[in-house]
């Protein structure tokens, strides 16, 4: 149980990634909210966690929007009193609507860093006062192999993952005297829906070349993403701030032949 006691946010819970790190979250006995803004999922990952055992409460969030945050904080400080580590794991990929700039909507760019990168101020801005509170924790940013590399056609969504990197530094100076840890996991190849509608179910994508630069040779699964939150959320990484952690078996780091 390394994360008994603990009190922990997860945005976008409710499938893919932050699904399966409130699984784990849940089975190392963690209290988790499921901040999702699917009505439909988050019941589904609520209902999923307490058959298995586990604490968890779904609350309807939609973490771009400041009042939603701040009510999930309320509601958060309600049931248990507490945070002890926030995960900002929501996040859109809009396929073929993102975009190169000059042929990116000015809708689609304030959507996008409205979900990406907004959230991430928000949760941290109305979440680290109840953090604080409860005597330290940890925060646990999403990047993306677009926040190490160049990866065209997507230049709201490759904005908002640089952005992410940069806050995480910077965060991890500003708190960690306050006994906030905080890091970044940059995940890539993850078998989602996100990953489906963004590449493999795009009859664009070379899988050929994807699978041929990926060193191990396959797509990763959320619950490997799910391992390595669960470390940094425990006392295990104690000494582990600011750190941007790849997590893509390698992708990023091949070179391309
Ligand atoms: N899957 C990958 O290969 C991959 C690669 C790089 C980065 N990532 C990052 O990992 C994270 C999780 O990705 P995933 O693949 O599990 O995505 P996903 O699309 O499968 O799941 C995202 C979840 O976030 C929820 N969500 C969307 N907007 C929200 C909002 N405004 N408020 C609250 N919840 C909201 C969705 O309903 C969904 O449940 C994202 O930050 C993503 O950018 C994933």
């Amino acid at each position: 149980m390394r994360l008994e006691n603990k009190t922990a946010i997860i945005t976008g819970a409710g499938r893919g990634i932050g699904l399966a790190g409130a699984q784990a979250f849940a089975r190392e006995g963690a209290r988790v909210v499921i901040a999702e803004i699917d009505e439909e999922l988050g019941r589904a990952a609520e209902a999923k966690i307490q058959t298995n055992g586990g604490e968890a409460a779904f609350v309807q969030t939609d973490c771009s929007d400041s009042g939603s945050v701040q009510a999930l904080m309320a509601r958060t400080h309600e049931l248990y009193g507490a945070l002890h580590v926030l995960y900002n794991n929501a996040s859109v990929f809009l396929n073929k609507i993102d975009g190169p700039v000059t042929e990116l909507a000015e809708e689609t760019w304030a959507k996008v860093l409205a979900v990406n990168l907004d959230s991430i101020f928000l949760c941290c801005k109305y979440g680290i006062p109840l953090m604080v509170e409860s005597g330290g924790g940890v925060i646990i940013n999403t990047g993306s192999s677009a926040s190490v590399m160049g990866i065209p056609g997507c230049d709201a969504y490759t904005a908002t993952k640089g952005a992410t990197v940069s806050l995480t530094r910077s965060m991890a100076v500003e708190y960690g005297k306050q006994g906030i840890r905080v890091n970044c996991i940059c995940p890539a190849g993850i078998a989602t829906e996100m990953v489906k509608a963004s590449s493999i179910d795009d009859p664009d994508f070379d899988a050929d070349f994807f699978f041929q630069r990926a060193p191990l040779g396959r797509l990763g699964t959320p619950e490997e993403i799910a391992n390595l939150a669960v470390f940094l959320a425990s006392d295990e990484s104690s000494y582990i701030n600011g750190a941007i952690l790849r997590a893509d078996g390698g992708t990023t780091v091949t070179p391309i032949s």
